[in-house]
């Protein structure tokens, strides 16, 4: 089997699985040839509701593959990158060729270890301030990928994007649709896809942020009162942008978790049209929003499941 003789691939793909999705969908499956891999993005799993135009799937699954590049890297090898390789076929969305030796950088090594300790944290952070230097590597980071990374705080934005958020929020809780599919994604216990119910924060007394309700949420809690939020932005949209996007995405989040940093996205406004369209205008026009998220010092939390890398594979001969 292909596996048992290339353990680089099967490192490759522990890594690439655990890569963030909203919802927990994994809208990811991996064709595996001699030397190459193939990143499709699984239709199966995409949420019809939150995500029509498949722009959080393909975010995920750029995702997934920063992730396998890491991971290849660390296991001694190159690796190059082909993206929407097949005109006629544009859920395969990438193609990693595994080329010769490779020594991995220092940071190739941080970020490749924080791979398993990431996690979307949705608990109140401490009041530590998230300091000046945190805040260049994040946006560096992003900023490495073709993203730019803006910090609203530093711009004076928090307000008007919080108020989005929150608005937006409330459209998705009036929304049955939206209620639906967030239930059929959200795990009382058990389950190796969809979000646990152990990974879903407490509701917030007052403040300036929602958060998304997975399961039954404790009690109200008090979050940070300077929220750290940030808005990732790519200069154009499109399939190549949101894959790219979503490398992007990854590369800033790993860099903040090798800082000790947690993240939990709100993606509200970026599942409406017309709330994406004001973010993207309080943001300026060449800035197409493709995540938003919020950083800050998290008390420890836990990992969530995800399926084996058997499930999501397909040999190709
Ligand atoms: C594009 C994208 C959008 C997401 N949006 C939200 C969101 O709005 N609210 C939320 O709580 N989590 C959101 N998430 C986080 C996922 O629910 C989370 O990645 C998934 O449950 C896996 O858990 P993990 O990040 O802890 O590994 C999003 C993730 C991605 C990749």
């Amino acid at each position: 089997m292909i596996l048992t003789e290339a353990p680089v691939v099967t490192a490759a793909l522990e890594a690439a699985v655990r890569a963030p999705s909203p919802h927990n969908t994994q809208p990811w499956l991996f064709e595996v040839g001699s030397d190459v891999i193939g990143v499709v993005l699984d239709e199966d799993r995409v949420l019809e509701v939150c995500d029509p135009d498949r722009r959080e799937a393909r975010l995920s699954c750029g995702a997934a593959l920063l992730n396998l590049e890491l991971a290849i890297a660390v296991a001694g090898r190159s690796c190059d990158v082909e993206f929407l390789p097949e005109k006629d076929r544009p859920e395969l969305l990438a193609r990693v060729g595994i080329g010769p030796r490779h020594r991995a950088s220092a940071a190739e090594q941080r970020l490749a270890a924080s791979i398993r300790v990431r996690y979307s944290n949705r608990r109140p952070f401490a009041s530590t301030p998230v300091p000046a230097g945190a805040r260049h590597a994040v946006r560096r980071a992003a900023g490495d990928e073709g993203a730019k990374l803006v910090l609203l705080d530093e711009v004076g934005l928090l307000e008007a994007v919080a108020g989005l958020i929150r608005r937006a929020d409330h459209l998705q809780t009036l929304d049955d649709r939206f209620q639906a599919e967030l239930r059929a994604w959200t795990r009382e216990s058990g389950g190796n896809d969809g979000v646990p119910a152990y990974a879903g924060g407490p509701r917030p007394s007052g403040g300036l942020l929602p958060v998304r309700h997975h399961g039954e949420s404790e009690q109200a809690r008090e979050f940070e009162r300077d929220p750290v939020v940030a808005v990732l932005t790519t200069p154009t949209d499109g399939p190549l942008a949101q894959i790219r996007a979503g490398r992007a995405m990854q590369r800033a989040l790993l860099t903040a978790t090798s800082l000790g940093l947690s993240a939990s996205f709100y993606s509200q406004p970026m599942e409406i049209p017309s709330a994406r369209a004001v973010l993207r205008s309080l943001l300026g026009e060449n800035a197409h929003p493709q995540a938003v998220f919020r950083l800050g010092y998290g008390f420890p939390g836990s990992t969530t499941p995800r399926r084996p890398v058997g499930d999501v594979l397909r040999i190709m001969r």
